[in-house]
């Protein structure tokens, strides 16, 4: 029979979160979708469905739970460890660059540390108010797209994914974040659709898990989209075609920043003379390069 529970036993916010990082370590989650922890990744499933906001959390953390928000948050829990579906697709949002993005099954779950570079506007690698045209490859909820918008006003942002259901999503983030004006999302396969335009920035998070990455990837990773991870054998299949079409699309003076994850060190011995350079984030995260026009160029050359 089930039990009533009693307002002297509702739990606070904090016990419920406390509860269900406990269930997370006995069940041997994976987490990496945004969180790196069980207890961040409960507080996320807790706020979300008791209705409450992050931004409250100290004023909350107290508060006792009601029967009904305490039915919904065990059944999100269930289903996170039953499941093991990434919180995000049970809360169908995920946070980047300090922007909410929604996000289904259709996409990745936003987590590049190439965000630190978009809330940097790109600065050091190039000058803020010289990013007029962006292009983002592989676009998935169009979080670095819409995020490249929002931190340069100035910019227009090609949003490109080979994948329409993708592209569904990406829209209805464009929407949301009131960018149409400045966001286009284009389906094309890398820049085959895209002509002869070219950009200051390209930026992407391709796919680039390799086989045998990808065979070993937590369950969580296989409720995402694969056109999103397997990049192959060796994971550089679409790592080298950007690379390849990238001095073509770039304005003099352009960059290409692009996220291996990785991969980094197959990409490095596969193209020892290109000079990559790595780059290191203050939240963690890497396998991130940046390289000018200027060195593709050379490379093409062959100088
Ligand atoms: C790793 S996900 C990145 C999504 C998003 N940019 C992010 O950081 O969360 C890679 C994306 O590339 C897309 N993709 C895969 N192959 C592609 C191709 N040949 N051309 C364009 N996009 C492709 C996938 O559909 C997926 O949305």
């Amino acid at each position: 029979m089930p039990q009533q529970r009693n307002q002297s036993d509702a739990p606070t916010v904090a016990q419920a979160i406390e509860r269900a990082a406990e269930r997370f370590e006995a069940a041997h989650l994976s987490f990496g979708h945004g969180t790196d922890n069980a207890v961040d990744e409960a507080a996320e499933i807790v706020f979300f469905a008791a209705g409450l906001r992050h931004e409250d959390a100290a004023s909350v953390y107290a508060q006792a739970l009601t029967a009904q928000q305490c039915e919904r948050i065990d059944a999100l829990i269930d289903r996170r460890i039953s499941e093991r579906v990434p919180a995000a697709y049970l809360t169908n949002r995920m946070w980047f660059a300090g922007h909410e993005f929604f996000v289904d099954e259709r996409v990745l779950v936003p987590r590049s540390p190439i965000a630190e570079l978009i809330e940097a506007r790109f600065e050091p690698w190039i000058a803020a108010d010289a990013v007029r045209r962006v292009l983002d490859i592989g676009t998935g909820s169009g979080c670095i797209a819409i995020a490249s918008a929002l931190a340069c006003p100035g910019a227009q942002v090609d949003a490109v994914d080979v994948s329409l259901d993708a592209l569904a999503v990406t829209r209805i983030n464009i929407d949301r974040h009131r960018v149409a004006d400045r966001v286009r999302p284009v389906q094309s396969d890398v820049y085959a659709d895209l002509g002869v335009r070219t950009y200051d920035v390209i930026v992407t998070n391709p796919p680039y898990v390799g086989s045998e990455e990808l065979a070993s990837l937590p369950e969580e990773y296989r409720r995402e989209p694969k056109l999103g991870l397997y990049g192959g054998e060796d994971g550089l299949d679409i790592v080298r075609r950007i690379l390849a079409g990238a001095v073509m699309h770039l304005e003099p003076g352009g960059i290409l920043i692009g996220e291996v994850g990785n991969t980094e060190e197959v990409l490095q011995a596969a193209f020892p003379d290109v000079p990559f350079v790595w780059l290191e984030f203050e939240r963690g995260g890497g396998g991130v390069f940046v390289l000018t026009r200027d060195e593709l160029e050379r490379l093409a050359d062959g100088s």
